[in-house]
């Protein structure tokens, strides 16, 4: 099974990347199935249905949210009509679900999203969820385990690996907008700290530096915009998993707005 994640979908720069770019990196890559998160789609901030239904027709199958979610508050209508979760550690009456199970080509395959505890608003402890999740996954006997653990704080992430490594496909680190450089394969997951967005790449996080700017200068915050025009970058993860549930090879395809690639390699350890 060959799957595609795509991290924050930062605005309409981001949007119309996957719409140039998915289509065909679907058909030449044989990809089976294609996660991305949503929680910046819309403007930076949350999901509308009509973002939401422009991801899902150039090629997403479900999505993944985070501390975002909820920005657009019809999101809240939207879970029950589309493929899409928010962070399985919000409390049990926020609206939504955090676990989504799918059969792809007869295999049951598990996205979960968590949300990291630094700077993130009060959820339940990530870890402790996610490992109960994962437990009971596996004892309903699916394998093949997909993890969105959008945080902040590398050190999160990189504990969610050591935590459930050895009982998931992949953990992929989301939110923080900005690519890490240490994709690898560990005990059959892939790992990598942090995606990258797909959006613009020469603001600040996908924004229009101005607002942030003018906030480490003065202490004043004020709203934060995506530009209507900017460079812009897809960071686009595939990873192949084997019968198993485990990760085989990965690769991080940086793709380019005028189309260029740069491919980053993971494969299986070696002892
Ligand atoms: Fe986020």
């Amino acid at each position: 099974m060959r799957i595609a994640f795509i991290g924050d979908v930062v605005g309409k720069p981001g949007r119309m990347m996957l719409q140039k770019y998915l289509p065909l990196l679907r058909e030449e890559h044989a990809i089976d199935f294609v996660i991305a998160n949503y929680e910046n789609a819309s403007h930076g901030f949350g999901l509308t249905e009509k973002n939401c239904l422009e991801l899902l027709e150039c090629g997403v199958d479900m999505m993944t949210g985070g501390n975002h979610s909820f920005d657009k508050k019809e999101v809240l209508t939207l879970f029950d009509k589309y493929p899409l979760i928010r962070p399985a550690n919000y409390p049990k009456s926020t609206p939504g679900t955090g676990v989504y199970e799918v059969e792809v080509n007869g295999v049951q395959l598990a996205v979960v999203n968590i949300l990291g505890h630094y700077t993130m608003p009060m959820v339940d402890n990530p870890f402790t969820v996610a490992d109960d999740i994962v437990e009971s996954l596996v004892q309903k006997n699916i394998k093949h385990i997909v993890i969105d653990m959008h945080a902040e704080a590398t050190s999160e992430k990189q504990a969610l690996l050591h935590i459930l490594g050895d009982k998931v496909s992949a953990i992929v680190g989301t939110h923080t907008h900005v690519s890490t450089d240490d994709l690898q394969i560990v005990k059959g997951c892939c790992y990598i700290t942090d995606l990258g967005l797909t959006g613009c790449r020469d603001g600040v996080i996908g924004m229009d530096p101005a607002s942030p700017i003018k906030r480490f200068m003065t202490g004043i915050g004020s709203h934060f915009d995506v530009p209507d025009h900017c460079k812009s970058i897809s960071h686009i993860l595939l990873v192949d998993l084997d019968k198993e549930g485990k990760s085989l090879e990965a690769k991080k395809l940086k793709i380019y707005d005028d189309g260029s690639i740069v491919v980053t390699h993971a494969k299986k350890e070696i002892d």
